[in-house]
Parts: structure tokens; sequence; C-alpha cells
């Protein structure tokens, strides 16, 4: 077999990724997950929030649904870089979490994810 070449970012990203896996351990609890969600600024930027009309991030209940934790570590994994660049323009430190809580704000997120699109086809 030939070896793997990676470039040094590949590198990067794939040890960042699977070190955020170790802080997402199953299975998390929603009712928990939607307080972390409004506590940890995610609604400050997104909707479903308070300021609907000038939400800076999209809306989650649009994106989505995400099959597991790992899913939607990975998408949020991927719009980090555009996240952390609108946190001053929201006045917002990103959150330090614990391993429980990123399990319970995972868990409300997917609880949400795909929402408005099933809506959409219900109808
Ligand atoms: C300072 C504003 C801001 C904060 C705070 C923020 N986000 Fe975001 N978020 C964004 C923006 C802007 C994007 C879109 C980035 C892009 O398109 O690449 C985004 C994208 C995302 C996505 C990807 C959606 C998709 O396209 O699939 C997820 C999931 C997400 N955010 C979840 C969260 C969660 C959970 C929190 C709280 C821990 C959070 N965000 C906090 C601004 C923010």
């Amino acid at each position: 077999m030939p070896p793997i070449s990676l470039t040094v970012d590949e590198m990067a990203d794939i040890t960042s990724f699977l070190y955020f896996l170790q802080f997402t351990p199953p299975p998390g609890d929603p009712e928990r997950g939607v307080l972390l969600y409004i506590n940890s600024g995610c609604a400050k930027c997104h909707t479903p929030s308070a300021q609907e009309q000038n939400a800076i991030g999209p809306d989650l209940r649009a994106k989505g649904p995400w099959e597991s934790d790992i899913d939607l570590a990975r998408e949020m994994w991927n719009h980090a870089g555009n996240m952390y660049g609108t946190l001053p323009a929201a006045s917002q430190e990103w959150p330090r979490l614990t391993e429980r809580e990123v399990a319970d704000l995972l868990a409300y997120v997917r609880a949400i994810g795909g929402t408005l699109k099933k809506e959409k086809k219900e109808k």
C-alpha cells in the first residue's frame, strides 16, 4: 500500500477534529442543551433566538438534520473559522464548555436541526 500523503493543513484539521470528538460523549440532554445554547451565546447569532431579524448566523432549524453528534461536530468545525470571525460583531467570546455541556448542547442543536425543512415538506 502506498504511504498516505497529507498536507500540513490536512493533518492539522484531522488532529483537531479527533481532539474535538473526545468532547462528545453520548447521549446529551436537549432540555439542558437549550439553556446552554442561550447562555453560551449561540442564540445571539443564530435563530431561533430573541433577535431573529439581525441574526448574524444561519437559522439552525433550516440546517441539518445531523445524523449524529459527529456529523454536527464536523459541520461546526467546518464553519468554525467564519463563526470565530463574527464573534467581535456579536461582542461574544467563544464558550468554554465541559464534556457534559457539549453533549447537551449538541443534543439540543440536533433536535432543532432540519425542523424547518421538515415543516415545509409536510405542507
Ligand atoms: C458570533 C456569532 C456566532 C456565535 C456566537 C455562534 N455562531 Fe454558529 N455560526 C455563525 C456564522 C456566521 C455561521 C455561518 C458560517 C459559515 O457559513 O461558514 C455559523 C454556522 C454554524 C453552524 C453550521 C450551520 C450549517 O451551515 O450547517 C452550526 C451548526 C452552528 N453555527 C452552531 C453554533 C452553536 C451551537 C453555537 C454556540 C456554541 C454557535 N453556533 C455560536 C455565527 C455564530
